[in-house]
Formats: structure tokens, sequence, C-alpha cells
């Protein structure tokens, strides 16, 4: 579809904000304003769709004619989505691609959210001409995560729900951003919890490179220097805005986004 456009809409539904933003998918850059609003409390999906009203509304787009795309904190499968873990549970194997087109009449491409983050920085930031493993991590409310292997995206891995046996809990429940802010941690104490997780993720799948994405990822200077891991650690070029272009991204490219096509 649309394959001459070069400008897409990205939406990025986290547990506690939805972003939005016009993207310029030659550079993978934003070109509007950043929107953003709160989730609403509960995430309902009746309620989650009207706040993505409100935003494309902000955003001035209220029509077919620019693609969209739509990232969500869940695994996502043919447009089900089959989890919750910072949402209402009523997502959970709900047929919430087509939610979204019948309630803003139009077309979308969905997707996961850390998945998204993946595709833009394969497309258009550290991941690029990356050959191995690459292992994109969001810390947020949760821990996302997306396995890129020579340029290529494996969807729906879910590494913020490895355990952590001491605690019995979900490593995302210790080590997200939201843990930090929770628990009122220093930089110093949070690194402990990250390089608990990175070394247990290291050691599961020994990676090439680590990305660190998500709103903290801007103070990345904090606290990656301070973790000691054998693979390189870097944090995400895009940022927190890396889910907006990754989704506009999948918009327009459909199927081609989840691969590097642009290498070589
Ligand atoms: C969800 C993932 C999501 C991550 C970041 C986790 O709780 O299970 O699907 O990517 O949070 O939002």
């Amino acid at each position: 579809m649309a394959s001459h456009a070069t400008h897409a809409v990205g939406v990025d539904i986290g547990g506690t904000g939805i972003k939005a933003g016009l993207v310029d998918l030659a550079g993978g850059r934003l070109i509007s304003d950043r929107v953003k609003v709160a989730t609403p409390a509960g995430a309902e999906p009746a309620d989650v769709l009207q706040a993505v009203r409100g935003v494309l509304d902000r955003l001035g787009v209220t029509d077919a004619s620019i693609a969209l795309g739509v990232a969500f904190p869940a695994i996502v499968k043919r447009g089900r989505t089959l989890s919750a873990a910072n949402v209402s549970d009523a997502w959970i194997g709900f047929e919430a691609e087509k939610f979204f087109e019948d309630g803003l009449g139009r077309d979308i491409h969905f997707a996961n959210d850390a998945d998204v983050a993946g595709i833009a920085e394969l497309r258009y930031g550290a991941a690029k001409d990356q050959d191995g493993l690459t292992i994109l991590t969001t810390l947020g409310t949760g821990i996302g995560s997306a396995l890129l292997y020579d340029g290529v995206l494996i969807p729906n891995s879910e590494l913020g729900h490895v355990q952590r046996a001491e605690h019995g809990r979900d490593a995302e429940a210790y080590a997200a951003y939201s843990a930090m802010e929770r628990d009122e941690l220093s930089w110093e104490a949070w690194a402990e919890r990250l390089q608990w997780y990175y070394s247990h993720i290291e050691f599961l799948f020994s990676p090439d490179l680590f990305i660190v994405g998500g709103g903290v990822s801007k103070h990345a200077g904090k606290f990656l220097p301070l973790l000691k891991l054998a693979t390189p650690i870097v944090p995400a070029v895009h940022r927190n805005n890396a889910g907006i272009i990754g989704a506009a991204a999948l918009s327009l490219l459909g199927a081609r986004a989840l691969r590097d096509d642009t290498a070589g």
C-alpha cells in the first residue's frame, strides 16, 4: 500500500503514556511535535481507543490518507493481543487490530511496542548493519525486548518476563524503570538490578550487541557505564521515539519493515 508515500504516523501505546508523531520515513525522524497523553487508568480497550483518537486529533491526522502504525505493550499475533502485563486483562485474546480499525474507521498496522522500537533501530539507528544477534530492551513501565538477528526481527520475544528465581517474580517487576521509581532507587542501586538482568540475558543468548530504549535511555550516561558486561551496550539512537518511528515504518512497509533491506 501507499508505496510512494514517505510520511506515516506512529502511535506508541505504553503502560503509562500514549505517544504519537508524524514520521519522515526516508530519514527515520519525527517531523511533527511529539504528542503525549497519559494511558487511561486500567487501560481498558474503549478508553485506550478514545485516547488514541485524542492524540490523532491533536496531530491533525483524522483521515486515512496517511498510513498509521500502532504499537502496543503485549504479545501481538495476527492482529490479536495475547497477553496483558501492564494493561487490562481484556486485551488477552482480543482482536485488537480490528478493534482499532473499526474504532478509527481506517486501516492500521499493529505490532508489539518493543518490536517496533527494534524496527526503528534496525532501519535508522544503532542496529543498522549489525551482524549477529542484537537484543534491544526498552526500560519503562515494563521491560520490552526485540531480538534482531542479521537484520531480521524475531517478534514477540518477551524477555521482560524471565524469572528472577530469588524473588519468584518477573524481571520487569524488579528491574524496569518503573521499579526504580517505585522503590526510589539511586542510579547505582538500579544499576545493580540491571547488572543482574543483562548478565542473565547475556548468559542465555550470547548477543553481539545490547541496545537500551525507553524514556530513561535519555539518561543512559548515568547507568550504562556502571554495567560490566562482555557485550557492548548502547542507548537507542532514537531514545523514546523509537516506538513512534518504528510503528510508522511498519505502517508503510508492512512485513518488509521486519528486515533491514536498506543495508548493502
Ligand atoms: C509486555 C511486553 C512489552 C513490554 C514493554 C511487557 O510487560 O509483556 O509485551 O513489550 O512490557 O512495554
